[in-house]
This record gives C-alpha cells, structure tokens and sequence, in this order.
C-alpha cells in the first residue's frame, strides 16, 4: 500500500475548534455536539455569544457555569464568551474551524449564511455535525416554552438544568 495519497501537512497543527451558540440554556441535543467534537478535534471551546440584543432567560455567566458543570468530565473542553464577532474571538485565540450542529434541513439556509460570511471576513472554517436524530427536534427556545408550561423536559436537558429552569420558571 502506498501512501502518496495521503495528506500529512498540518497534521502537527493543535486542533482548536469552537462550539458558539446561545446556550439559554443548554441541552442534550448541544451536549451531544460537544461531546462528539471533543472526541475529533485536539481543544473543544464552547463560547456564549454575549451580544447585547438578545435577553435571555439565563444570564451569560449563569450559562457559562451550567456548562462548565455539564461538560466537566470532558478534558479537552473549556467555556468562554465572546462579545462581538466570532471570528475575531477565533482570530485572538487560535480557532481555526467553528462547529455547528445541523437539526434539519431549515437549519441550513441560515447556518450556510453565516459559515460563508465567516470565512469570506477571516477565513474561518466551519464544521457541520448532523444532530442526533434524537435530539433533531430540540431547541432551547421550546424546552423553555414547555418547561413555563408544565410540560415535561426531562430527558431534553441535563439534571441541573432541569432544576434551574424549574427554579426560574417557577410560578412565583
Ligand atoms: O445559538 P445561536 O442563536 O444559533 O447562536 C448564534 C451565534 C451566537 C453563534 C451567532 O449569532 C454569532 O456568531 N453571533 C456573533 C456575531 C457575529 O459574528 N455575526 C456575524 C455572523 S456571520
């Protein structure tokens, strides 16, 4: 067998990806996107996007913290925020590609855009993982809908956000 084929440049190279999103809060279906780039990529951050314009139910830091929490066991994994545009926070730390989990084909159009625009302003790559059919249906906005609700969320996020949303949403 001979390896003329095989692409060794930049093998050497650490493998620093970012996981941006909302996190408002976090869910399996994140989780599971996390844990998969962790086991692909050399260093997994996980950022909040820490814009002005959109309110949250939890704050920035109370999200980086369930984070930190639900991604604990998970060595080559850290969380952070950024303020502004996600390139130049992949820019100032050594980011070389941002992954992103696709849910379903309305994901695309959207997801599509931005990759574009991120590599055409710094030419950071982006990463597509197919979400978990499990989890294709899950969003942070309706896990909060359902949980205000009385709805069961359960087995959508993990333990400790299952009680902070509770403890939130609780009718006061
Ligand atoms: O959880 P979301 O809403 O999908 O997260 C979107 C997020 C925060 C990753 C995205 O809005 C973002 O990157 N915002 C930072 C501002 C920015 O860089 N905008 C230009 C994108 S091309």
């Amino acid at each position: 067998m001979g390896s003329a084929n095989v692409v060794t440049e930049g093998r050497d190279r650490v493998r620093r990806v970012a996981c941006p999103g909302s996190f408002d809060p976090v869910t399996n279906g994140h989780l599971d996107i996390i844990r998969r780039a962790a086991l692909l990529h050399d260093e997994v951050i996980v950022v909040v996007g820490a814009n002005q314009a959109k309110q949250g139910l939890f704050t920035v830091d109370e999200r980086v913290e369930m984070l930190g929490e639900v991604t604990a066991d998970l060595e080559n994994v850290s969380v952070g925020t950024f303020r502004g545009l996600l390139v130049d926070f992949c820019k100032a730390n050594g980011v070389s590609a941002v992954v992103k989990g696709l849910r379903a084909v309305s994901d695309f159009e959207y997801e599509m855009e931005m990759a574009q625009m991120n590599y055409r302003l710094a030419e950071v790559e982006t990463l597509f993982m197919t979400a978990n059919p499990m989890y294709s249906f899950l969003r942070s906005s309706l896990v909060k809908e359902i949980c205000r609700y009385g709805g069961d969320v359960t087995s959508l996020v993990p333990d400790l956000v299952l009680e902070r949303l509770h403890a939130r949403l609780a009718p006061s």
